[in-house]
Formats: C-alpha cells, sequence, structure tokens
C-alpha cells in the first residue's frame, strides 16, 4: 500500500527558534493520525508546512506520492485543511461560503454542495451568515468546505476544540466515514479521550517528536514505569508530601482518584506504608496500568532537552 504522506526530517526554524525540530511521520490511506503535544509544540506550524501554507526550513515530505517542494500545487487539490481558528468569511452565508470555496477549487457541482451540507447538518442554516452560527456549527462549516473538492487526505487542526461531547462524537463519526471511504485524516487535539480514537498517534514536545505508534502501543511505552491509583479525600498533608515520596515521577488527580506514576523504587506496599502513617483515612492503593494520558504527561512536561 502506498502511504498517503510520509514525512522525513521535517523542520522549522522562525530566526533562531525551532518550532519543529527533525520530525518522522507516515500516514496510509484510511487511517486517522493524531498529533498531539502542549500548546507551542508545533502541531499547527507542522500541518501549515505540510498543507503548503509556509515553507519547511528542511526535511523531505511526500504527499499523495508528490514532493512537497517540487509539486506543490498538485498536492494542494488533493488535499483538505481546517485551520485551528475560523477561517470562512462570517458575513457570507452557509451557502455562500460553500460556493466560493468550490469555486477556488474549480468544482461545479452543485448537487456535491447540497448533499454535504445534508451530511452535515447544515441545510437548516443554508441561508444564515457564517459568522452567526454556533460554534459547532462554523467547525462543521469549516469542514464542509474544506472537503468540497473530494480531498484525499484531510488536515483539521484541533477540530473539536470547545465543542460538546454530543456533537464532538457525531464529528467522530463523520471523520470515521470518511476514514472507511479511503481518506485519510491528519487531525490535532488535546483531548486524550479522542487520542484514543486515533488509529495512529504520534506526541510532539518542544518541536519533537517523543512517541508514535498506535494507542495501544504508547500505553505501553511506560510498561518500566509503576503505575498506582487509590481514592482520597481531602487530605492535604497527604497529598502535599505524595510527590516527595521516593520514586515518585508524577501526580495526576481526578476528583478523589489519585493516579501515581513511579519508578521501581516505590513498590505498592511501600506506597502502602506511606498512607498508612496519614490518620483519619483508609487509602488502598492498586497497581494498575498507563494510560495515554500518563504517557502524555510524563512525556511532554519536560523543559526542551
Ligand atoms: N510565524 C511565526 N513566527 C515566530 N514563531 C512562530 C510562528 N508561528 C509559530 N511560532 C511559534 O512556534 C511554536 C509552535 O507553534 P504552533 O502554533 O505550531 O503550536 P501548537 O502545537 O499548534 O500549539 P497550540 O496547541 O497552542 O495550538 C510556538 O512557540 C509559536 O509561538
Ligand atoms: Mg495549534
Amino acid at each position: 500500500m502506498t502511504s498517503s504522506l510520509v514525512v522525513n526530517n521535517l523542520s522549522k526554524r522562525f530566526g533562531d527558534f525551532i518550532a519543529v525540530d527533525n520530525i518522522d511521520l507516515e500516514l496510509q490511506p484510511g487511517e486517522i493520525f493524531g498529533l498531539l503535544g502542549p500548546n507551542a509544540a508545533g502541531k499547527t506550524t507542522t500541518i501549515r508546512m505540510l498543507s503548503g501554507i509556509i515553507r519547511p526550513s528542511g526535511g523531505t515530505a511526500n504527499i499523495l506520492g508528490f514532493d512537497l517542494f517540487d509539486d506543490l500545487e498538485s498536492i494542494k487539490s488533493r488535499i483538505g485543511y481546517v485551520a485551528q481558528y475560523f477561517a470562512l468569511y462570517p458575513e457570507l452565508t452557509v451557502t455562500e461560503n460553500l460556493s466560493f470555496y468550490s469555486g477556488i477549487y474549480g468544482v461545479d457541482d452543485s448537487q456535491r454542495q447540497t448533499d454535504l451540507l445534508e451530511q452535515y447538518g447544515l441545510n437548516q442554516f443554508a441561508d444564515r451568515y457564517a459568522g452567526q452560527l454556533s460554534g459547532g456549527y462554523k467547525r462543521r462549516l469549516s469542514m464542509v468546505c474544506a472537503l468540497c473538492h473530494d480531498p484525499e487526505l484531510v488536515f483539521l487542526d484541533e477540530p473539536t476544540a470547545g465543542i460538546d461531547p454530543v456533537t464532538r462524537k457525531e464529528l467522530w463519526d463523520l471523520f470515521y466515514e470518511l476514514a472507511m471511504a479511503g481518506k485519510t485524516l491528519f487531525v490535532t487535539t488535546h483531548y486524550m479521550e479522542e487520542a484514543e480514537r486515533c488509529h495512529q498517534l504520534a506526541f510532539l514536545s518542544h518541536g519533537k517528536r517523543v512517541a508514535q505508534g498506535t494507542p495501544d502501543e504508547i500505553r505501553r511505552m511506560l510498561v518500566h514505569k509503576q503505575i498506582y491509583t487509590f481514592s482520597a479525600g481531602k487530605d492535604m498533608a497527604m497529598l502535599k508530601a505524595l510527590p516527595r515520596l521516593e520514586g515518585v515521577d508524577l501526580i495526576n488527580r481526578f476528583g478523589n482518584s489519585i493516579r501515581v506514576v513511579a519508578d521501581d523504587s516505590l513498590t505498592l506496599e511501600k506506597l502502602a506504608g506511606f498512607l498508612a502513617e496519614w490518620p483519619g483515612e483508609e487509602y488502598e492503593p492498586v497497581q494498575t496500568t498507563a494510560n495515554l494520558e500518563d504517557v502524555f504527561i510524563t512525556l511532554t512536561s519536560g523543559e526542551p532537552s
């Protein structure tokens, strides 16, 4: 199978600052690929390079069989791009925006436009100004405009940021439909639950790729760590002392549930012994396996190396 996208040593400098640092990526047709990283990790910059908006400082990229440096126009006609921030015309209606973008791509197919509006639930708002749509429907319109020319590869930069869980699920159902039709989706997100939905993932930290693989493969990156979880109330003194316990790398709190990522020096017995020293509450720590967030925070929370 020919890869949809192959990137080697891609980098981007802004003056002395390296925003994307020699990354390698490979995406297959029909795959939803998720790129995750903290704010300023270089996700948008990567997408902007791969969709031909800004020029890379170095590296190579083959997209849908075309070279990013030599054949950008062939690539542009075959990809879609949904920007992180709303980039449509607020003073044009939904239909006018879609017609405008279809015109740019030379697609004169009013039936396709009607079908897209219906598929994305936008026909009810066909005559509404884009600027007056709710956030979720603005995202849908951005997607519809990016899909008007039936691209093979779609870049979606935080397509579900600020979207409610029901609408988010509906958008993901549409992403899966596109993937099942053989399209490749390159998605950025800050939601771990969305990372779980991707076929392949890469994590970026300070412009560097620090993890890549399926969600299962990425979870296994912490097999050498000990992961514990227990329920805790409001013993602030215990919670303050816990990060200083020997071997603890990371504490992550979800309401009353505490997750501890530690090295081998912290056994379950040692943790139970530490917790038993705090009067008032009975803690029952258990060993568990890493989730994606454990890996993400462990790999991306440090200073640049
Ligand atoms: N045109 C530019 N000139 C200078 N620095 C830039 C430029 N564009 C991006 N950067 C810097 O590159 C770094 C990566 O930015 P980028 O927008 O790619 O991050 P991101 O991972 O998309 O973050 P977020 O999650 O906040 O969207 C940031 O430090 C940003 O300030
Ligand atoms: Mg971004």
